[in-house]
């Protein structure tokens, strides 16, 4: 029987809603295809968008969107994207399966998407390849609303009113694809460009460096040396790769030791966030600047039969659970992670919606997301769970792992994840300081390797959840195995 107290009196910090949200890439059928088909498409649209994907966005409140990239974000030259599309230039995507680029996706369009999804850009600027005078024009095209060069060239484009953009990064991964740098030249050059990254009007730009690459504890203490003033974040990449690069295990057809592995391979974000965190607040204690980890998840082999470069692969309840854990670690570091960003949205790695033609399927990690997304902008507090060891010698994980918040309304939100694939976990828990007077959940819950697909794409998902008994503060749950269960308690 595990013990779970919460102290619903010690509230903790913000959980920014933006720690759920989402990255897409010029990366195989992630915009092309997954998010945009273009206004002439059979498939159901808006100026170019699927409407499925789309609404299934909304659902899940989605925050905030990176783009173009990734890699290709450093190769990415904007004004290429914009203007009439029989003109824009055709370019080869060099990083992704060297397909053309027709660029018939660009500002105007990643703009467009983010309004109708109702969430906020983050753009990553081009700082491997590109200029610095690029990089401050793209600032201006966007959001300068007076007379200038650029903001003449957009209105000619059809847009008339600057755009407000805050979130915008220099550069991706600067120690590899984005130009192989060393992080004493990566800090000087951040400092130049971000210099040309201009606040026009109201528009107040939310300048975030690259990182580290997963442990390269090094990179953030000569960024933050060198270079914090200047910064309002510093980014994280880390990948749980099972198996490692030359090694990568498939997304599916998976035994139990693998599934272990790659939730104690997810779970050593927990350490990457203390240890980063810990060197950044060396120089910053009053933790002004944010962490954005802004690539995470599983990667696994493609698909069978699917171009390589593509990262086309299925998603199944280990993902879920992956997922789950992570965001539980992500609202427990609220008070230095503030956004967050899966890779990648749509057809790619860890996939929250998969396409084919007009078909479209919700991945148990999508389902994750409609469960956790009462935590965004609510108040962590103060908890504790005991745990045990589950999974075997080599892949050891912890069962249990668990977050807790309090909303606008006073309720209180939890979400459990029972990390066991065989046995189910009674918790007996307390809310000290909150009589409840309702509880309401849900959970998603079945075998690890338990995937939708287009032709069975409801195999997996959310169920309601009543199997909570409550006296006063107390309550006593039974978690499934291989289960998320959210819970919202509702106080007299
Ligand atoms: O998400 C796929 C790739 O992984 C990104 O383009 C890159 O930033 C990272 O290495």
């Amino acid at each position: 029987m595990a013990k779970y107290i919460v102290n619903v009196q010690n509230k903790k910090s913000k959980i920014d809603k933006n720690i759920y949200g989402h990255f897409s890439e010029h990366l195989g059928r992630c915009i092309y295809e997954g998010i945009y088909v273009g206004d002439d498409s059979s498939i159901p649209n808006v100026k170019g968008m699927r409407i499925d994907v789309v609404e299934a966005l909304k659902n899940i409140k989605v925050p905030v969107l990176r783009w173009p990239g990734g890699c290709f974000a450093d190769e990415y030259h904007w004004k290429d994207g914009i203007g009439p599309k029989g003109n824009r230039k055709k370019m080869v995507n060099t990083h992704w399966g060297g397909v053309v680029e027709d660029n018939s996706f660009g500002t105007h369009e990643f703009m467009e998407l983010c309004s109708q999804v109702g969430c906020e850009p983050y753009i990553n600027g081009n700082l491997g390849s590109g200029t610095v005078q690029e990089m401050s024009e793209w600032v201006e095209y966007l959001t300068f609303d007076g007379i200038s060069p650029m903001a003449e060239l957009r209105k000619s484009n059809g847009q008339e009113k600057a755009w407000q953009v805050k979130y915008f990064g220099v550069g991706n991964e600067n120690w590899g694809c984005g130009g192989n740098m060393r992080p004493e030249y990566y800090a000087d050059e951040y400092r130049r460009y971000q210099t040309y990254l201009r606040n026009y009007g109201s528009n107040k730009l939310y300048k975030i460096a690259c990182g580290a690459n997963g442990s390269d504890y090094n990179w953030t203490e000569v960024l933050m040396e060198r270079a914090a003033q200047y910064m309002d974040a510093l980014t994280l990449h880390y990948y749980t790769i099972p198996g490692g690069w030359d090694h990568k295990m498939p997304a599916l057809g998976f035994d139990e030791a693998a599934y272990y592995q790659t939730i104690k391979e997810a779970v050593f974000m927990e350490e990457l966030l203390d240890k980063h965190s810990h060197i950044m607040d060396q120089y910053d204690k009053e933790k002004r600047i944010a962490v954005i980890v802004d690539e995470w998840g599983s990667w696994y082999q493609v698909e069978p039969g699917t171009n390589p470069g593509f990262l086309y692969q299925q998603n199944t309840m280990r993902d879920a659970m992956l997922a789950g854990v992570t965001l539980n670690i992500f609202n427990k570091y609220a008070d230095r992670v503030r956004m967050a960003n899966l890779a990648q949205i749509v057809n790619v790695l860890q996939a929250i919606i998969l396409t084919e033609g007009e078909k479209m399927v919700l991945t148990p990690s999508y389902h994750v997301f409609d469960l956790y997304k009462v935590h965004q902008e609510a108040i962590l507090l103060e908890s504790f769970i005991s745990q045990e060891d589950v999974g075997s010698n080599n892949y050891s994980i912890k069962d249990l792992y668990e977050s807790v918040s309090m909303d606008d309304a006073g309720q209180v939100n939890m979400t459990i994840c029972n990390t066991d694939l065989n046995e189910a976990k009674t918790i007996e828990g307390m809310l000290q300081g909150f009589e409840i007077k309702e509880v309401k959940g849900r959970v998603l819950s079945d075998k690890m390797d338990a995937h939708n697909t287009f032709e069975e794409p409801n195999k997996v998902k959310l169920e309601v959840f009543d199997g909570v008994n409550f006296t006063g503060e107390d309550f006593k749950v039974k978690v499934p195995p291989c289960s998320i269960v959210q819970l919202t308690f509702i106080g007299v």
